[in-house]
């Protein structure tokens, strides 16, 4: 049969669509058993699928014409079908080419090869694995939380109540459409940490010795020192007769092993609505070594995290489910440090914004 003859069809009563169409079939079946080349299919697809002279399309302009209204939809699902088998045909063809032993001839072994280019740890994970490693040797786990993040967990249950003013501090997105939840259910893009100190507290009693990495959201303008997601490591310690000490110790010690044995802290009160009292931390400056420079604007000093000692009003949210947090018999520490910062000052990044671009320029130097 020529490429161009198109086979009668006798009427468009369905055994006579079958009948022409399983003809069709195996015509096909045929000629595909016949395909050796990658030549042999480019034929194969020309005179099957080419757009002005291939069969399917002169087939389907001769049937279709004529074809009465009810037959239509058959011929299309009929005709759907061949292109089906001529595509796999063609795919499994060009599958097998692939496969090695009809490869192995072609392949010129003298030609140099490409090299495959190395993964590296990204600066602001190497940065969180780091940190996350310091309070591990301390005996800490890792938790995560997730980044959606409900109302109640990032604000109310962190003693941020509806309407409280410190909210302000942390605007975030907020996700559509929840205006017929109560607040407290509606989702948002989680803007810090803590929260998954409250869901830790929910699933296990004291004693809790936690780090908590992770991405964070807020709605800060992009500078070279704002980035509208960023990152955070939280952590929790809570147990009986913890003591501001306490926290005092593990961070002087955790900055000693980020920053070198030479670092000095200094705590500053703070607010932070879920503890009490709250402090921020600063460091003596690790480019000047608390002379004063540029990059501690003169003072030697450079601010480094938040922390204070665990608000009794947040154990009371969480007592409902682990009545262990009795504010009267426990106590604890929390902090929260801002990773890209500290990965900033580790590897004298100067814009946040590098952090994020995924320039190669930028991530191969980490490599
Ligand atoms: N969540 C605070 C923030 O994002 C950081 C922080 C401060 C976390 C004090 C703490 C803390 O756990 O005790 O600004």
């Amino acid at each position: 049969m020529s490429s161009t003859s198109i086979p009668t069809l006798q009427s468009y009563a369905s055994d006579q669509l079958d009948k022409a169409f399983k003809e069709l079939g195996a015509e096909l079946d045929h000629e595909t058993a016949a395909l050796r080349t990658p030549e042999d299919r480019e034929q194969f697809r020309l005179r099957w699928l080419g757009r002005k002279q291939g069969r399917l399309k002169s087939i389907s302009d001769a049937w279709l014409k004529t074809a009465p209204l009810e037959a239509r939809k058959a011929l299309g699902i009929h005709f759907n079908q061949l292109k089906q088998q001529i595509e796999q045909a063609l795919e499994s063809g060009s599958a097998a080419d692939q496969a090695p032993a009809t490869v192995t001839d072609s392949i010129d072994t003298t030609l140099p090869g490409i090299r495959p280019g190395h993964g590296a740890e990204h600066p602001l994970i190497r940065t969180m694995h780091e940190i996350v490693g310091v309070f591990e040797r301390m005996g800490y786990s890792v938790g995560v939380g997730p980044e959606v993040e409900t109302d109640y967990y990032n604000f109310e249950s962190l003693n941020f109540p509806p309407d409280h003013p410190a909210r302000d501090t942390q605007d975030t997105l907020v996700i559509a459409g929840q205006e017929q939840k109560p607040l407290r259910d509606r989702l948002l893009l989680r803007t810090h940490t803590s929260p998954v100190q409250i869901r830790t507290m929910e699933q296990q009693p004291p004693p809790v010795r936690i780090v908590i990495p992770g991405k964070v959201h807020r709605n800060d303008a992009a500078d070279a020192t704002h980035s509208p997601i960023f990152h955070q490591v939280e952590g929790l310690c809570v147990d009986e007769n913890i003591t501001f000490s306490d926290l005092k110790g593990t961070l002087d010690h955790a900055m000693k092993e980020l920053f070198g044995s030479s670092v000095r802290t200094r705590f500053f009160p703070s607010f932070f609505p879920f503890t009490e009292p709250s402090a921020d931390v600063q460091i003596s400056c690790i480019f000047c070594g608390g002379k004063g420079c540029r990059k501690c604007k003169h003072s030697g000093w450079i601010e480094l995290l938040g922390c204070g000692m665990v608000n009794p009003t947040v154990f009371e949210f969480v007592r409902g489910k682990q009545p262990a947090y009795d504010p009267k018999k426990i106590s604890g520490f929390a902090f929260g440090m801002g990773v890209d910062r500290i990965a900033m000052m580790k590897y004298g990044i100067s814009d946040i914004g590098l952090l994020y671009s995924g320039d190669l320029r930028f991530l191969e130097q980490f490599a």
